[in-house]
């Protein structure tokens, strides 16, 4: 029942949390698709984000614009038996959103309540400010995303940073729009970092930066970016914190060394016909 009890049960953070967290302690957020790196995430992470960069990392697929909904559920459901103190966003694929309000209210519910994330996100400024009006008033947290939006890529001709020069006023606008529908955070992606602090100094919501500034309210990457995990994309803005991809390479080609020379498996790894002082 709620409130009783002396103890407090752990409580996953909220979008109001992020929320609040403007303008204090950079918010750190990272990607997950799995329940181990869900597993590895919660204790260091404030949200954690099932990106559709799923489809790219894990999937193969050229681009984001292949996610289905099905798949976002599968890799939701997944994380969230990973979490138990960071707040869980879970993104909405292109083509789940973009008709109307009512067709993205029917999605991000059905995200909602089949993987139990504490809010949404999506891509698009002034064009989708109706709509994360009608979710937020309707109790749906919306984390909206500017700049270089990834599912917009055949219309921006590549993945190319937005808002120099006479577009800056065009980027700001956006992010003020979707501050002002009721987003409880915003991504800035590969925007000027001049850009990204005037946008974050301009809005009362928390600014989370990929290639953006240092002085963004928050920082997200995809997590095998930084990991060294996925490498066939080489952003500039992803900093390599570690070299995970190439020790997965060495330590399978070990494996395989160890198979075709018959030094694995080990007796250590192998069973006996009988067990030791057991009776026939
Ligand atoms: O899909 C994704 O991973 C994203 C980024 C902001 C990290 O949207």
């Amino acid at each position: 029942m709620y409130g009783s009890g002396s103890t407090p049960a752990p409580r996953p953070r909220s979008a109001a949390d992020i929320r609040a967290q403007k303008g204090g302690s950079p918010i750190v957020s990272l990607t997950a698709y799995t329940t181990p790196m869900a597993r590895l995430l919660d204790p260091v992470c404030d949200f954690v984000l099932v990106g559709d960069s799923v489809g790219m990392v894990l999937h193969g697929l050229p681009s984001t614009l292949g996610v289905t909904m099905e798949m976002m559920i599968l890799h939701g459901q997944a994380v969230a038996r990973g979490l138990t103190s960071a707040l869980m966003v879970v993104d909405m694929p292109f083509a789940s959103y973009e008709e109307s309000p009512e067709q993205a209210y029917r999605n991000a519910a059905r995200l909602m309540a089949e993987t139990g994330a504490g809010a949404v996100k999506l891509e698009g400024g002034r064009h989708m400010a109706a709509t994360i009006q009608f979710l937020t008033t309707r109790g749906i947290p919306v984390m909206a995303h500017v700049g270089l939006t990834p599912q917009g890529v055949n219309g921006f001709g590549g993945y190319k940073v937005q808002g120099r020069g006479a577009q800056a006023g065009v980027i700001m606008a956006d992010a003020q729009a979707v501050a002002e529908a009721g987003a409880f955070a915003v991504v800035l992606e590969k925007v000027p970092a001049g850009l990204a602090d005037d946008i974050t100094a301009a809005l009362d919501i928390p600014t989370i930066g990929i290639g953006a500034s240092v002085g963004c309210d928050g920082q997200v990457l995809v997590v095998d970016d930084m990991l060294g995990l996925f490498t066939e994309f080489q952003p500039k803005f992803v900093r390599r914190f570690g070299n995970l991809g190439e020790e997965a390479a060495q330590a399978v080609a070990a494996y395989a060394e160890a198979v075709r020379s018959r030094a694995f498996p080990g007796p250590e790894h192998v069973f006996a016909d009988t067990v030791p002082g057991a009776s026939a």
